[in-house]
């Protein structure tokens, strides 16, 4: 033990003797019963969450399978050149059950060709290229986007390229032996912990036996005889993570007109398609592109292809979230961005195998706008839970906040940002399974009032995290409850990040976010007046929260 640790508890039993009562309103806990020890455990998603769900299951001598629909570990930072299939027009639906065989387990093969698809649109279309371009660099600083174990090394750049992140999240699959190249030794009876192109079709629970059932998916390319092999099995689990992360499928705007416009090609490109398939800007020189949306996709495509295009036209619509950290993409649109109002609605085209430069876009101000060349929507993402089935959320709202399913604690989802959260969350849920930590109570309605960050009114009720920054609130939520359980049944410590990270993510927070924000007046607030004149564009420049807001999805 070290002296750190050492003074830790002694600070901890300090605390938890002076503030009891406190501590037990916060913590009132029940041991969950679960109907028999949890020893299989299924993650689903190997990106920055799930990669260390597992490293802790295994940690642990829980028996763990690590399912990923994609060849290689990683996640959103799983970099292609190949794009995904086409989005649908309109969206489509995220169910993958109805792809399932009735007998299960099975085997098939596909031919270049079959149902229509090639084996390229079949291998893609399992596992979803990422929509992740060429130059894309994170909008959050290394400190914070920093895996456990394997640091980046001291000449990194304070903003990494997605290369940096991939070869960083690679090397912590690689460092717990679940990367999809390891071959580490493992005792003979434990199937392999990785199981990698393998979709998780459907998760489901048996009542009477008590286990999670997950129905699996995997394709094998057979170059040898040009084919691809698919096989479908079940595997059965006493408990199940599901990290399978937030911008699962893009999500096309329900636009009238949307879908004739869909439909438009130039030779066999077509001339509008979602933020997802966007990788190198070279292809836009001398076009006029108009971009719909005003979030970190379309400031960030426009960034990067502004110096090629002829006319940069955004569509963007008055923001419902008006706090800081909702308008940085504002201030970074480059200054020869045209803005335009939302689309009211696509008049129909005359045909479609002549793009859409003679096409009319009808704007919510009664103004018409032609002579576009190209469309990119980037109007974000939707998720699915793949549990409860009918959920169309990435999380039910019947999670603890620790990612618990209430009505199931053998269930949980991966909450906050992986890289500040993932650590904590994982030791959590490790500590719960293992009988050796309480499940978090629910909250009352009004904590859960508060931390959708609610309007206090006259702002002497402001709940404490959102006085300094949420995520820092919430990671001393974890530190004190899992210190707690330490405590009383033994257990590793835990250490909250160092005050200097804190301190560099507050700098980062300034520089660029409150010093760009205040540039809105120049083109922001012009922008916005046609909707809301008088109104101020942004209410909350509180830097604590503005830049790294750790609750959302990002
Ligand atoms: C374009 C873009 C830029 C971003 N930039 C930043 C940034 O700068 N900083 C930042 O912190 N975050 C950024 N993010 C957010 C990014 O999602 C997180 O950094 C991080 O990758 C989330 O980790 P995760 O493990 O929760 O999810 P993911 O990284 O999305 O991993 C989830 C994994 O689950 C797998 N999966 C999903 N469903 C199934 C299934 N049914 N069966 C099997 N496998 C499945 C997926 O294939 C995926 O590999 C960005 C996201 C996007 C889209
Ligand atoms: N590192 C990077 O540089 C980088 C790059 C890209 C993405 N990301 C991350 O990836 C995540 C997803 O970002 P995203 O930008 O793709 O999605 P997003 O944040 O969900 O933004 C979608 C945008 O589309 C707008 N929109 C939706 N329908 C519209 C319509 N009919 N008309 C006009 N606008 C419409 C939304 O407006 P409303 O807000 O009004 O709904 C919003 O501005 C974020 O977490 C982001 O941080 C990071
Ligand atoms: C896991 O099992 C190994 C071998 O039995 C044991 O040495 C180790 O202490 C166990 N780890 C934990 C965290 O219980
Ligand atoms: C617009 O941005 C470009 C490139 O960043 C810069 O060279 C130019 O001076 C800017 N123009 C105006 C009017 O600000
Ligand atoms: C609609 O908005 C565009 C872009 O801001 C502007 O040029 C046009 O004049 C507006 N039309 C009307 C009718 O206000
Ligand atoms: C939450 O779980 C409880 C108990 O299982 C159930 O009664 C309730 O309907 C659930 N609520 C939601 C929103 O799912
Ligand atoms: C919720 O807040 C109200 C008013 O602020 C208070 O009267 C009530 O007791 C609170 N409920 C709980 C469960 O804390
Ligand atoms: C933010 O901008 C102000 C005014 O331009 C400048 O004085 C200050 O140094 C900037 N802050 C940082 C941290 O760069």
């Amino acid at each position: 033990m070290s002296s750190y640790t050492i003074l830790l508890t002694f600070i901890l039993l300090g605390v938890s003797i002076l503030t009891q009562a406190h501590l037990q309103s916060v913590f009132e806990t029940q041991k969950p019963i679960f109907h028999h020890p949890i020893e299989r455990v299924a993650v689903v998603g190997a990106g920055p969450a799930g990669l260390q769900a597992a490293a802790h299951l295994v940690e642990h001598n829980f028996t763990v399978r690590l399912f990923e629909r994609a060849p290689h570990p990683g996640g959103t930072w799983f970099y292609s050149e190949e794009t995904p299939s086409r989005e649908s027009y309109p969206d489509d639906s995220l169910d993958y059950s109805a792809q399932i065989p009735l007998q299960l387990p099975a085997t098939k093969y596909y031919q270049e060709g079959d149902d229509g698809l090639t084996l390229e649109e079949r291998w893609t279309r399992h596992w979803r290229p990422r929509p992740v371009w060429s130059s894309l660099f994170t909008n959050s600083p290394k400190i914070s986007t920093e895996l456990p174990d394997v640091p980046y090394t001291p000449d990194t750049p304070y903003v990494l390229s997605h290369r940096t992140i991939q070869r960083h999240v690679r090397s912590y699959a690689s460092h717990h032996c679940l990367n999809s190249n390891d071959h580490c030794p493992r005792t003979p009876s434990s199937p392999q912990v990785t199981s990698y192109s393998t979709l998780v079709a459907k998760v489901e629970k048996d009542e009477a036996s008590h286990v999670w059932i997950l129905t699996l998916r995997r394709l094998n390319r057979l170059p040898e005889s040009n084919r691809i092999q698919e096989e479908w099995w079940t595997e059965a689990f006493d408990a199940v993570v599901l990290a399978s992360g937030p911008y699962v499928s893009p999500h096309v705007p329900d636009i009238p007109g949307i879908v004739d416009w869909s439909k438009a090609r130039i030779n066999e490109d077509y001339c509008m398609y979602h933020s997802q398939s966007y990788r190198h800007p070279e292809r836009y020189a001398g076009k006029t592109v108009l971009i719909v949306g005003a979030s970190v996709s379309a400031s960030e495509i426009a960034r990067d292809i502004s110096p090629f295009t002829h006319r940069l036209i955004a569509s963007v619509r008055p923001p419902k979230d008006t706090r800081g950290s909702r308008q940085r993409s504002l201030t970074r649109f480059p200054n020869i961005t045209e803005f335009v109002p939302e689309v009211a609605s696509f008049q129909s085209l005359q045909t479609h195998t002549n793009g859409i430069r003679t096409g009319e876009i009808l704007l919510v101000n009664g103004s018409v706008l032609q002579g576009i060349d190209e469309i990119i929507l980037a109007t974000g993402y939707r998720s699915s839970a793949l549990y409860p089935p009918t959920s169309t959320t990435r999380r039910p709202e019947n999670i603890t906040w620790t990612g618990h399913y209430i009505p199931d604690p053998t269930l949980v989802y991966t909450v906050g940002r992986p890289w500040t959260i993932g650590r904590y969350q994982s030791y959590g849920f490790v500590q719960v399974w293992k009988g050796t930590a309480d499940v978090p109570p629910p909250e009352s309605t009004n904590d859960s009032k508060l931390k959708d960050g609610e309007d206090e009114g006259d702002g002497s009720t402001i709940p404490y995290w959102r006085e300094m920054w949420y995520g820092e609130a919430l990671i001393r939520r974890y530190v004190t409850w899992l210190n707690d359980a330490s405590l009383k049944d033994g257990g590793r410590f835990v250490d909250p990040p160092p005050i200097e990270h804190l301190e560099l993510l507050k700098y980062y927070a300034v520089v660029h976010l409150l010093n760009n924000t205040q540039q809105l007046e120049g083109i922001g607030l012009n922008l916005f007046s046609p909707f809301s004149p008088n109104q101020h564009l942004v209410t909350d420049l509180n830097p604590w929260d503005a830049f790294v807001d750790e609750d959302a999805d990002w």
